[in-house]
């Protein structure tokens, strides 16, 4: 049985001032249910404070991405090593906005999640079909060509994390039904545990996707979701707190 896993995605939002929000769930987090790991990510220039201020709380700290290289000529971007240097523990990798806006390919995402696990830290790796491939009839051959391509095979007995977000469901208000969330669950977790046995077994898959706190608790619920991956509704402590209660 996977372990129920709560994620906040700040996504290029957060100044230092914001940093209150993540004290906030920190404090929230000692009177909690300890049912759940709780991670946020914020941005980049946000981990290591954030992470300095967590230390000796249950809030774990995440970057949004990482570049597959240790270290070298690449103008902006942000190695795993660094991320871990600065405190993090988790690294989203392949979100829908970075396949978009920043052209990473299935291959380019698994180069990344070996990236991750050089430098110890835990990849929460992204799949999701847009509205078109829904539509289509083509979602569960898109997240699986995802899976397929996105997971490199050194995954294999190390702790991961995959977040099945639907393009068309993130930041828009629209989720998919309760049916169609566990219909691709099921399917990842046949996925996984066909080609990563245990591994695949106790890997937590989470929903993203305009998860809130009024939707949480249905969701959570569904066979196979073993926690969220939250953009908007990770930014206020309240919101975000209300939706670990619910994974309860
Ligand atoms: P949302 O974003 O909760 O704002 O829809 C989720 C995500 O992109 O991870």
């Amino acid at each position: 049985m996977a372990r129920m896993v709560i994620a906040g995605n700040w996504k290029m939002n957060g100044l230092t001032e914001t940093l209150a929000e993540a004290e906030g769930v920190m404090a929230g987090l000692e009177a909690a249910h300890d049912n759940a790991d709780c991670v946020i990510c914020p941005p980049a220039t946000l981990v290591l404070a954030m992470a300095n201020r967590a230390r000796g709380s249950r809030l774990k700290v995440g970057g949004q991405t990482c570049h597959p290289a240790e270290s070298g000529a690449h103008t902006g971007d942000i190695s795993a090593e660094m991320l871990a240097d600065a405190g993090a523990s988790h690294v989203i990798l392949g979100h829908s906005e970075r396949r978009a806006d920043h052209g990473e390919s299935d291959e380019s995402v698994a180069a990344r999640v070996e990236a991750a696990l050089r430098a110890g830290l835990v990849p929460i790796i992204c799949v999701g079909e847009t509205l078109y491939e829904r539509d289509g009839g083509h979602t569960l051959d898109i997240i699986a060509g995802q899976l397929a391509g996105s997971l490199p095979d050194s995954l294999n007995g190390q702790d991961f994390i995959l977040a099945y977000e639907p393009v068309w469901a993130i930041g828009t208000g629209r989720t998919p039904t309760l049916e169609q969330i566990g219909e691709v669950h099921l399917a990842i977790r046949e996925r996984l545990s066909q080609r990563f046995g245990e591994t695949g077994q106790s890997a937590p898959i989470l929903y993203g996707g305009s998860m809130k706190p009024g939707n949480a608790g249905e969701i959570l619920g569904v066979s196979e979701v073993n926690g969220g991956l939250i953009g908007g509704a990770s930014l206020k402590a309240a919101d975000f707190l209300a939706i670990y209660e619910a994974a309860g």
